[in-house]
């Protein structure tokens, strides 16, 4: 694994053959910012909203990283990480990959397979005392009847032009390295980063109808038009209002 060593803003990169969550390893290790961590399965895999994440082993990545921005980006704004962390795996899987990704908010990974739109990652960011644990999962090279879903995609089913695991993630750490050190630079402005403009560019949910429901059970249909300051997704609703929901909301394109 020599493509894997520790550089730059990555003090640390540790593999391990199996554990049940990257994320809660890495969030329990207490480690400096910088640290990596990687499995080549994980049996107990997380994802947003409860929801659990399965993939055999070795089909893809599963890994998370500790980044602790620090004083410099005011609390409000740490919830573009994950956007941010959707946008530097986009960048990545374009360049190294081939594979156009689009990214359904918050950070839902798109493949488009056979003209339909396949989920084939998603990305978890949670809070561990004054660090943000990003963890990302890939199905990389799962093929047809592999899939935890018929539903979900994978970078082989994508038309991928490397599957090879080592160099995807060397280059998502590189692109998550870039963009991390470039929105901490501005205090975490995502406008002044250009990660705004560029999270809309890839987003597959700006411009369409959509349904989100809210934790009271109450549900909203309408527009998705835009992204506010803080990464929430503003809907034009039916009735005529304006609406930003949050990442703790469930958002549907299928209205
Ligand atoms: C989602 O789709 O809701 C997010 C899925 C995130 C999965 C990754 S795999 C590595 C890291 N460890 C976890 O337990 N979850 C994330």
């Amino acid at each position: 694994r020599a493509l894997l060593r520790p550089g730059g803003l990555w003090t640390s990169l540790e593999v391990v053959a199996n554990t049940g969550s990257t994320n809660t390893d890495l969030a329990a290790a207490r480690g400096e910012e910088g640290a990596v961590l990687i499995a080549e399965e994980q049996s107990a895999g997380r994802g947003r909203l409860d929801r659990s994440w399965t993939a055999p082993a070795r089909s893809g990545l599963f890994f998370s990283v500790r980044l602790t921005p620090g004083p410099a980006v005011p609390a409000e704004r740490w919830g573009w990480l994950p956007l941010l962390a959707g946008v530097a795996t986009a960048t990545a899987l374009s360049r190294t990959a081939g594979v156009d990704t689009a990214l359904k908010w918050p950070n839902d990974l798109l493949v488009h397979i056979g003209g339909e739109e396949r989920k084939a990652g998603g990305i978890l960011a949670e809070l561990s005392g004054d660090s943000a644990i990003v963890g990302i999962g890939l199905n990389v090279s799962l093929r047809a009847g592999e899939l935890p879903v018929p539903t979900a995609g994978s970078l082989a089913l994508a038309g991928a032009r490397t599957l090879d695991r080592d160099i995807l993630l060397r280059s998502v750490l590189r692109s998550l390295a870039e963009w991390y050190q470039q929105w901490r630079a501005v205090g975490g402005d995502p406008a002044a980063c250009r990660l705004q403009e560029a999270y809309a560019a890839g987003c597959a949910t700006l411009g369409r109808r959509v349904r989100a429901e809210l934790p009271g059970g109450d549900e909203l249909t309408g527009e998705a038009v835009a992204l506010d300051g803080d990464g929430r997704l503003v809907l034009a609703t039916d009735e005529g209002a304006r609406r930003p929901v949050g990442a703790g909301d469930i958002v549907h394109l299928r209205p």
